[in-house]
Order: structure tokens, then C-alpha cells, then sequence
């Protein structure tokens, strides 16, 4: 078990790839607490997970939320050596239809919600003394803009630009901060960008989303599975030289 005794929070975690990953650093020796703004999905999902799980009601766009759930999770688990942060929502429209309401919300979770719990999780790490790990669940859409996904591709840009300022500044505290970029990943979250094409595109519903699998050159989307390789390794000692990087793990469908 690579993870055993380290404890981590993951944020987004009451389904898809947030709870995955949960799953697997459980699966890896690790102590998890899941947070998340959806509080019962959350509580199930961590009972389902055994008592190496914690569930947390966590809204990342509010600090005395943040502040309430690091201070829980670290309550409940006695320290914290890993963050994930994961927590995002999807938005798609084009240029003239953008509404300044939903670019907040977009931003408030994708964006100020990484950056306000990195920096819980590096307060509590550079009071303790030895050190961690956050990793940022950054997305291929941070690499480029997209026509009609201006909002969401600019947040995850962000995310990449964050983990790049956050990775350089924290290094010097044994903290190492890295993303995760992701290519098209099958679950509930693709279900609704599915349907914003759907609308905006004249398409079927899962037509958008057969076209993109197709396109991958790996042959099909990701699971949540496809990603817990690269998550559980960034937050192994392996991984203590690598700082301030975002990797791909996309089938090869940014690159193509
Ligand atoms: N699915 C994909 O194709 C894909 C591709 C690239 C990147 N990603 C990224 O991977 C991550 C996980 O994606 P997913 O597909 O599992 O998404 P998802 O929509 O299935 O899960 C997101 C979770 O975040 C939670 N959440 C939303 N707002 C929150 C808030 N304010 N506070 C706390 N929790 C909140 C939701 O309740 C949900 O449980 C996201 O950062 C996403 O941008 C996904």
C-alpha cells in the first residue's frame, strides 16, 4: 500500500472522479476525508467507503466553510498530509450569451475554491512541519481556449496558473503542488456538458459525447479510474522532486 498512515481531503468528492480517487487512496492504506457542498451525497458516499472515511459538508466558495471543514477533517483525522482539489462546475455558451452570474459561479467554485483551499491546506502543513502534497484537478481545457467554453477553459487555465505560482512558493515548505489535466471523462459531469452541446449545437442527446469518445486517440473517453494512477503517485515520495507541473492523462486527446 503506497498510501498507508497519510491522511488526505478531496473535495468534490460525493461522486465521479473526486470519488474515485477517494476510493483508491482508501484502497492505498490512506485515512480520506470526502468533502463536498452536496452534504448527503457526501455522507453516503463516505459510509458506502468504510471507517476510513469521513464525509464533510464543504462549500469551497465560502471561507468560513473552508475554514469549518479543513478544521473537521483535520478534527476527525488528527492531521492532514494530501489535499485534491477537485471541486468544479462545467459552463458552455457562446461569447455574447455569457452571463456575469454564471462566470462567478464558474470562477467562485473552479478558481477562488482551489485557491482558498490550498491555502487551508498549506496553512496547516507549514505549521506542522513536514511537509505534503495538493494536487489541483486542472482539465485539457486549461491548455486552449474553446469556442463556445470560454468560462470553463479560462478557469482551468487559472487552476494551471495557480498550481504554477502555489508549486514555486510552497516547494520551500516540503509542500509540493501539482494538476492533473484530464482530457473527456465519462460520468454524470459529462452527462450535463453533453447537453450544453446538445442545446448549442443542434446535436442529439449523447451524440456530442460519442463524437468525443471516438476522437480520442487512445479509442474511447476516460473513466474516473484512468486517473487515479497519476493521483496516487503525485502524492507519493516518488514524486518530491516533481514541483509546480500540470501532467496530461487524456488518451492522448490533447496532444492529438
Ligand atoms: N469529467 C470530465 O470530462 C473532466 C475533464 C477534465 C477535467 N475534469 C475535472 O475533474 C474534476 C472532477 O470532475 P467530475 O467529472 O468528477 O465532476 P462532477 O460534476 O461529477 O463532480 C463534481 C463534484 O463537485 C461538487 N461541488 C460542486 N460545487 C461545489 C462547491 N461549491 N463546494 C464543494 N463541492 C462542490 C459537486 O457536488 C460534485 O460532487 C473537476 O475539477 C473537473 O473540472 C473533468
Amino acid at each position: 500500500m503506497r498510501l498507508a498512515g497519510k491522511t488526505a481531503l478531496v473535495t468534490g468528492a460525493a461522486r465521479g472522479i473526486g470519488l474515485e480517487l477517494a476510493r483508491t487512496y482508501i484502497a492505498e492504506g490512506a485515512t480520506v476525508a470526502l468533502a463536498d457542498i452536496n452534504g448527503e451525497a457526501v455522507a453516503n458516499a463516505a459510509a458506502g467507503l468504510g471507517p476510513q472515511a469521513h464525509g464533510v459538508r464543504m462549500d469551497v466558495t465560502r471561507q468560513e466553510s473552508i475554514d469549518a471543514g479543513f478544521a473537521e477533517a483535520i478534527g476527525r483525522m488528527g492531521h492532514l498530509d494530501i489535499l485534491i482539489n477537485n471541486a468544479a462546475l462545467f459552463t458552455a455558451a457562446p461569447i455574447d450569451e455569457i452571463t456575469r452570474p454564471d462566470y462567478d459561479r464558474i470562477f467562485a467554485v473552479n478558481v477562488s475554491g482551489t485557491l482558498f483551499c490550498m491555502q487551508a491546506a498549506a496553512r496547516h502543513m507549514i505549521g506542522r512541519g513536514k511537509g505534503g502534497k495538493i494536487i489541483n484537478m486542472a482539465s485539457q481545457a486549461g491548455r486552449r481556449g474553446e469556442s463556445l467554453v470560454a468560462v470553463y477553459c479560462a478557469s482551468k487555465a487559472a487552476v494551471i496558473s495557480l498550481t504554477q505560482s502555489a508549486g514555486l512558493n510552497l516547494i520551500a515548505h516540503g509542500i509540493n503542488v501539482n494538476a492533473i489535466a484530464p482530457g473527456v471523462v465519462d460520468g454524470e459531469h459529462w452527462d450535463g456538458v453533453d447537453a450544453f452541446f446538445a442545446r448549442y449545437e443542434g446535436k442529439a442527446p449523447g451524440q456530442k459525447k460519442a463524437e468525443v469518445g471516438a476522437a480520442v486517440p487512445f479509442g474511447r473517453m476516460g473513466t474516473a479510474a484512468d486517473l487515479t494512477g497519476m493521483a496516487v503517485f503525485l502524492a507519493t515520495d516518488e514524486a518530491k522532486y516533481i514541483v509546480a507541473q500540470c501532467f496530461g492523462v487524456d488518451g492522448g486527446n490533447w496532444m492529438a
